[in-house]
């Protein structure tokens, strides 16, 4: 089978500079949409084909469409950066595209080739330059994502999926910048179990954490730390981010153990702390190692990290049994150096040794 090529047709009615501007003024995160998206269909026996650049518009959707009853659907997220000289670029959309085809296995879905992946991005950007922002840390986030588009409600894997790529210009994702976070320990629900699907980028994962995250809110915390699901004690990660435990010079993030998502900003944070001289490991923590260590100050710092989040300091915890503040509750010196190194690395004020810029 062969990979189609994208074929472009660009709206006729893009929003006016004057539009754009004003959205770009305040983007907040996934409230705007640009000008188009990308749709690739896949169809058994056939494989990928009908790649198209199109004007952004809703889909007409059979109300058996398979992915409205049983969720089969993936998705991604990565971001595209103005470079200091003007251009636009992504980070790591490899490891997306990579973990976009472990989602595809997990979920018995087609896995998409990555260069076709990494084309449909860059084509939709390249279509869509106006909407990156023009400065700061504010950036263009792409949403790769794809589902079952077969009609029926017989249960099995669909015989028809549509990839898409729709994109959003993105300030802070947490509105108020870089402020600590509160979290809840969910000692009640449960995220992921081995074997299941956590480590996939899947909707009914998010979907199955709602309820946890409004309980989050009921008790004043802005997000959901979620535990390992069998001694419900190990700490695994957020609702859609990493967690790194900073204690002094020794940065560590839980081991994927099959059950949490392996983060691209997790994995480049491993070596970009390495580069500035800290050590960067992975392990286990615990709920009692959280709040002792805290007490007794050799855990200086938390952090979340992803890519729709950077990196946000949590500055405090809660649970049924017991709440405390995250060292002084303040933004830690570790956190915002290695939110300051990531930044720069992204947008072009730091030396790009990893290979891990891909300009368009
Ligand atoms: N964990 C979950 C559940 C997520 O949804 C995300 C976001 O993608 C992350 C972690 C962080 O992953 P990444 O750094 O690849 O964005
Ligand atoms: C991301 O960081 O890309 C995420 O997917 C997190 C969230 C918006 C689901």
């Amino acid at each position: 089978m062969t990979t189609p090529t994208i074929e472009l047709k660009p709206s006729s009615n893009p929003l006016s500079d004057a539009e754009r501007q004003a959205i770009l003024a305040s983007p907040g995160f996934g409230r705007h949409f640009t000008d188009h998206m990308v749709t690739i269909k896949w169809t058994e026996g056939r494989g990928w084909h009908d790649a198209e650049l199109v004007p952004y518009a809703p889909l007409s959707i059979d109300p058996a469409n398979m992915t409205l009853h049983y969720a089969q659907t993936i998705f991604e997220g990565m971001k595209a950066y103005r470079q200091p000289d003007g251009t636009v670029a992504t980070f790591r959309p490899e490891a997306n595209a990579e973990r976009f085809q472990a989602s595809a296995r997990r979920m018995a879905m087609p896995e998409l080739p990555a260069e076709l992946f990494i084309e449909a991005c860059d084509a939709l950007i390249r279509q869509d330059s106006a909407w990156v922002p023009s400065s700061g840390e504010a950036s263009l986030y792409l949403r790769p994502f794809m589902f079952a588009t077969e009609v029926g409600l017989g249960v099995r894997p669909a015989n028809e999926f549509l990839f898409m790529v729709i994109a959003s210009p993105a300030g802070a994702y947490f509105a108020g910048g870089v402020k600590p976070v509160s979290v809840w320990l969910s000692e009640e629900y449960v995220r992921a179990v081995k074997g299941g699907t956590g480590a996939a980028k899947t909707g009914g994962n998010y979907a199955a954490s709602l309820v946890a995250q409004a309980q989050a809110a009921s008790h004043g915390c802005d997000q959901v730390v979620w535990l390992d699901a069998v001694e419900h004690r190990w700490i695994e990660e957020m609702g859609g981010m990493n967690l790194y435990f900073v204690y002094g010079d020794r940065i560590v993030t839980p081991e994927l153990t099959g059950s949490l998502l392996p983060g691209i900003t997790r994995d480049s944070l491993l070596t970009i702390a390495r580069d500035l001289g800290y050590t960067a490991e992975e392990g286990r923590i615990s709920t009692e190692d959280w709040q002792r260590d805290n007490e007794n100050g050799t855990l200086t710092e938390v952090f979340a990290c992803g890519t729709a989040a950077v990196i946000t300091p949590v500055g405090s915890v809660k649970s049924e049994k017991a709440s405390w503040t995250q060292g002084d509750g303040e933004p830690g010196e570790v956190t915002m150096k290695l939110r300051k190194a990531l930044l720069d690395l992204q947008t072009g004020h730091r030396a790009d040794t990893h290979g891990w810029m891909h300009p368009l």
